[in-house]
């Protein structure tokens, strides 16, 4: 199996149950500062063109697509059924993320997203970068989001290798494991310095991700991310192509 039909399998196998996984408060507690960080990046107003990277179900959408010219692209068939089952009107595409600069012009979208860790399971992370900025408008926007390396979960089980076998937070592994990267802010400066963007920040979630994901710690979690924030789960950078 190669890399892209193991990613497409896990994540069909996965469809069935994966909104069912983030229904609780620390989930949704996640989500809201998610969609307040789109919010205070992206200046939303007007109608735009949004391409959400390995969209799943349809987060991206919820957040911050509705009112936009929405894309969502997703490798797995099973992901995006459960997308259209909820919004029968979204445009999906399913494809992976590094044929995107095939699949649609060049300098077309105004802003490229990439939710919870997604950016980490499209493989060459190098070609990605690429891609984005091969479909991105110039001044454009991206907000893309990989698992930590340096992230308090993996130091607690003391992996700090570049890939990593992964499984679906909170759920079994009876669908299997999949292939993973793990970046760090190093990482990332230099693939998207190198890729033609400037870089516009840094923004990390959920320290306590895949510890001790329980509503009781939330307010625990607002204190580490305020100070100890580079331990979280996801990172994510925030770039503009020049
Ligand atoms: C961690 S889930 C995130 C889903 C969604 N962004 C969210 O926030 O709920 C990762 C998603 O990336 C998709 N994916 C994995 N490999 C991909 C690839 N090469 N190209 C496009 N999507 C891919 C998976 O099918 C899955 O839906």
């Amino acid at each position: 199996m190669d890399d892209i039909d193991e990613q497409r399998s896990y994540w069909d196998k996965k469809s069935e149950i994966y909104d069912s996984l983030y229904t609780t408060e620390w989930s949704l507690n996640e989500d809201s500062q998610i969609a307040e960080a789109l919010k205070t990046i992206f200046s939303l107003e007007d109608s735009l063109s949004i391409l959400d990277l390995g969209c799943g179900t349809g987060l991206g959408y919820e957040m911050i697509g509705r009112q936009h010219k929405y894309v969502g692209l997703d490798i797995s068939y099973g992901m995006l059924r459960k997308f259209k089952q909820k919004h029968p009107n979204a445009n999906v595409v399913c494809a992976t993320a590094n044929a995107s600069a095939r699949l649609f012009a060049s300098n077309y979208f105004d802003f490229v997203i990439s939710l919870n860790t997604a950016m980490s399971f499209f493989g060459n992370s190098k070609l990605t970068a690429e891609a984005v900025h091969a479909i991105l408008k110039p001044g454009g926007i991206a907000f893309l989001s990989f698992l930590n390396r340096y992230s308090l979960r993996r130091f607690l089980r003391m992996q700090y290798d570049s890939t990593e076998i992964y499984n679906t937070r909170n759920s079994s592994s009876d669908a299997g494991f999949t292939s993973a990267n793990t970046v760090s802010e190093g990482d990332l400066l230099s693939i998207y310095s190198d890729a033609g963007f400037r870089i516009d920040g840094f923004y990390y979630q959920s320290v306590l991700g895949g510890v001790a994901e329980k509503s009781n710690l939330i307010r625990l979690e607002k204190i580490l991310s305020s100070r100890f924030g580079f331990l979280g789960h996801a990172i994510n950078i925030v770039v503009c192509k020049i």
